[in-house]
Order: structure tokens, then sequence, then C-alpha cells
């Protein structure tokens, strides 16, 4: 899909489709009165009958319209203009993507709506850009027979001059390709994608975007004392790696970590989960596609910043090798952990590579990890727990994702949930002791490897995988908080 921006009269435009968006509860402005006008007053008669509400998402389609070289016209509501944000607005826009990818055009265009008193321009046009790449991206990887098509062509029409909003477009195209590149991973299978092919496919990327790169394999993994990570990986045939990414235009300035859980496919190991609760265990590396997805964006708007990926590749399989209940592991920093369910093992793998992270070096640490479904029971299944160890940094992550129109809440951290991870034996044991809290707990062993660096640890259990289709998107990955990560990166290099 081949991504423009014009400013151009929509009476030139001869596009297969022709998307308009028109505001809940007001009578049709900006762009949707002047085609309203080219139209004989068609789309004003459809809204006082009451056909074309500008309810958020409402898709009205509008075939052979006279008097404009367009084939069609598609009408979108984009809720309420005093409550538009940029999810919202992403919302509609992937709305009206998806409805037009059910069947192959050619060239499309969207007038974008002008700016709300809240949101300027080059957001609507972010927003709106990302919701066409997230609609039009096409699901069903190993369909023999294509179901859904992006359009050649997408131009963005704007009132606006151009000159301003080119570096927004320029943005918004590279953050869309992120992000699905973020959700084609997670829905890769796991007999194609397991640590080695994810950390080549790392490796093409670095090579491409121009990030520096370094793959550990299990014998340098030995070396580097990650022997939390390596009991993970025991169990399988699959040998582990850990990825790290540079990209490094920040001067001298201090570094951002971003850590990401890989785990290729969770079977639970000795502690096997049930069909169910392992049927979409090969999302369990949406953490480290988040990270791999983000770097790429970064590298690729040069940002002007110091950012670090890591990634934490392993599968988690039970077997005559596997790790056991009881074994007492040495993690990285030298402390020592009892492993009471092997099904906690994000946290092990995501111990050795924070503290990787840490040797690096690094200013500032984010990790992303579907660490726990207590995460989901806490938040439910669009939400994602954040924890950390500093109010300061929290609040800049979370600042973050509120612009890029994510959803993140803050669990607390308060001292007293470090007795839950207590071992009678090690330094620490691998679960919370009990079904409470156990996001939490999961984010206190984490916290014991990360030192004094500000900290701030994601839990996109929930986010990262969607159960079913919905109006903006089909089932599976999500690509979510790689457009967080960019803008975190963004606002840390300020
Ligand atoms: N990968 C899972 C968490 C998960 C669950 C992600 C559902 C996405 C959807 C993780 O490794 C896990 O198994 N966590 C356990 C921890 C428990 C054994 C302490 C869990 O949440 O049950
Ligand atoms: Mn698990
Ligand atoms: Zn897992």
């Amino acid at each position: 899909m081949h991504l423009t921006l014009k400013s151009s009269l929509l009476a030139e435009i001869a596009v297969d489709w022709l998307v308009v968006g028109v505001w809940e509860k007001e009578s049709l402005a900006g762009p949707a009165s002047i085609l309203d006008a080219k139209l004989g007053g068609l789309l004003s008669r459809l809204h006082e009958s009451g056909d074309i509400t500008g309810k958020a998402r409402e898709l009205t389609p509008i075939y052979e319209p006279a008097s404009i070289p367009a084939k069609r016209v598609l009408v979108v509501g984009l809720g309420p203009r005093d409550k538009a944000d940029y999810a919202l607005l992403l919302s509609c826009a992937a709305a009206a993507a998806k409805m037009l990818s059910l069947k192959p055009t050619q060239a499309v265009a969207f007038l974008l709506p002008e700016g709300t008193l809240f949101l300027d321009a080059a957001v609507v046009l972010c927003a709106c850009a990302a919701g066409f790449y997230q609609g039009f991206s096409s699901p069903g990887l190993r369909k023999s027979v294509i179901e859904r098509t992006a359009p050649t062509e997408l131009c963005l029409l704007t009132a606006q001059p151009d000159g301003s909003l080119q570096e927004s477009l320029r943005r918004a195209e590279i953050e869309g390709r992120a992000s699905n590149l973020a959700r084609e991973l997670v829905n890769l299978p796991p007999c194609d994608l397991y640590p080695d092919t994810f950390a080549e496919r790392a490796r093409e990327i670095a090579v491409k975007s121009g990030l520096e790169f370094q793959i550990l394999d299990e014998e340098q993994l030995v070396v580097e004392r990650m022997n939390a990570l390596l009991a993970v990986a025991r169990g399988s045939e699959r040998p582990p790696r850990l990825v790290v990414l540079r990209h490094f235009k920040g001067g001298d300035r201090p570094a951002l970590a971003l850590v990401g859980k890989g785990v290729t496919f969770d079977s639970g190991g000795l502690s096997l989960k049930t069909t169910d609760q392992m049927v979409d265990m090969k999302c369990d590396m949406a953490g480290a596609a988040a990270v791999l997805a983000a770097m790429q964006a970064i590298a690729e708007l040069q940002i002007p910043v110091n950012v670090f990926g890591v990634m934490a590749l392993v599968e988690n399989m039970p077997s005559g090798k596997a790790m056991k209940l009881g074994d007492v592991l040495k993690a990285r920093n030298g402390k020592t952990i009892e492993v009471l369910n092997t099904d906690a093992e994000g946290r092990l793998i995501l111990a050795d590579a924070l503290a990787y992270a840490l040797d690096l070096k690094a200013g500032h640490i984010v990790d992303l990890a579907t660490l726990t479904g207590a995460c989901m029971v806490a938040l439910g299944a669009d939400v994602a727990g954040l924890m950390g160890n500093q109010e300061a940094w929290s609040q800049k992550v979370l600042a973050a994702a509120q612009a890029a129109g994510e959803k993140a809440w803050p669990l607390p951290m308060f001292p007293h949930y470090r007795e839950m991870i207590k071992s009678d034996i090690a330094d620490m044991k691998n679960t919370g002791g009990s079904r409470y809290a156990g996001a939490i707990s999961a984010a206190k062993f984490l916290e014991e490897f990360v030192g004094d660096t500000p900290w701030v640890h994601l839990d996109i259990a929930g986010p990262s995988w969607a159960e079913k289709e919905n109006a903006t998107r089909e089932a599976g990955g999500t690509g979510c908080f790689v457009r967080t990560l960019v803008e975190l990166a963004r606002s840390y290099g300020m």
C-alpha cells in the first residue's frame, strides 16, 4: 500500500472509494460539507433522514455518486467532536479500512477531518493513517485464498498545505508498518517462528534499517551466566537466543533499554498447561515482537536518542531435560531462584535479560511481557498493567501510552508484596504463592533484577492478543505498544 498526502480538491480525485468522516451530534462540517455540496445535498438528506448519524465507526457506503469522479463514497462516523482522541479516530479509520479490504480496490482517498480543539492536524493524520494500516493489513497468513486486500494507493487529502504534514505522514507510514510487523510475528505459527528464526528475522530487520545487532547463542549465554533463561530453554529442542539491537543516535546521553519477553511457545513446561490454556500460546513472544518492531521504527525515523532493544527468546517445553519444580537457579546477577512452577517462565528469562540491560548501562528500562493471566483478571483483556520502581518514569511511560492511544493502568508496588515471593531456601521463588495479586508478585520478582535503575514493566498478556475479531481488526496479534515505545523514544530523546 502506497501512502500519499495531497492538498487537492476532492472533485478531481478519481478513486475507487472516497472516504469521508462525519462528526456526531452536529451538522455536516469541513470536508463532509464540501463533498455534500458537490453531491447536491445528498449527504445532508441522509443526515436528516437519520441514515447517517456520525456515531463512531458507523459506515454508510454510497454507490455511483453523481457529479464526482470517485466511483463510490464511504461515510464513516467519527463520534462527537469533543470526545475525539487518537484511539477513537484510529478505530474509525480502521473500521472503514476493514470494510473496504473485503473486496480488491486500487485507489482509496480519505478526506482528513479537520483538527479539533484538542487534536491538531498532525495527530489527526497519524491516528487515521494508523487506523488504515490496522484495518487494511491482511489476516490469514497461510490461507490459500486471500480474503482481504489493501488498496495499492491510499491518498490522504487535506485542506492544509502539504509541507507541515509531510513529516507526520512519514511517521504514520513507519509506525503503521512497524505495528503490522509485530502483529505478523505474533501470528506466525510456532513451527516457523522459534528463537533461531526470530533472531534471524531480527538480523534482517537490523541490517535493513541500520541497527547494530548482536545475537547471543546458547554457548554465549552460558558465558554470560544467563542461567535462568537457559533453564527455561533446556526442555526444548530449540536452542535459545538473546538478541540485542542498538540505535545510538543520542550522543552521550543515557540510553533507554526496551526488554521483551520472547517465549515463542509456552506449553507451561512440566507444569503443563491444558489445551485451552495452551491454544494461543504462540502469542507469548508479543513483548519481544513489540521491541523489535519499535526498534525498526525508531531506526527508520532516525530519532536522535540512544536506545537498545533486548529480546529474550526461548521455547518453554516439557521433556526429560526440562527444568523441574524445586530446582534452584542462579541468575546472571547472582540471585538464587527456587522454581515452584515451570509455567512462570517469563519472569525467569526476563530476570537475566533485565540484568543484561543493566550491565549495558541502561539509564531507564521498560520491559514488555505477556506475563500473567492474573493481569487479565485484574484489568481485562484490553488494558496493560503498568508496574515500576519510580513514579516519574512510570508517569513518562503512561504519558507515552496516552499519546499513542494505548491503554495501560498502574498497579501498586507496595513493599509488602515482596513477601509473596519469599522462598525458604533461595533468595526468591518464581511464584506468588497464592492466586491473589499475581501480576504484582511477578513484577516484584522482576524488580529484583533492575537495581536502582528506573524501570517500568508492562504486562501485556491481555492487549497483545485479540480472542475475536471486531469491526476494527481481525482476531490474533494486535501489535500493541509498538507505538507507545516509539512515542517514548521520541520523548526520551528530547
Ligand atoms: N504466558 C503466560 C501468561 C499468559 C496467560 C499470557 C494468558 C497470555 C494469556 C505465563 O507464562 C504464565 O503461564 N503465567 C502463569 C503464572 C503462574 C504460573 C504464576 C499464569 O498467569 O497462570
Ligand atoms: Mn507460562
Ligand atoms: Zn509465558
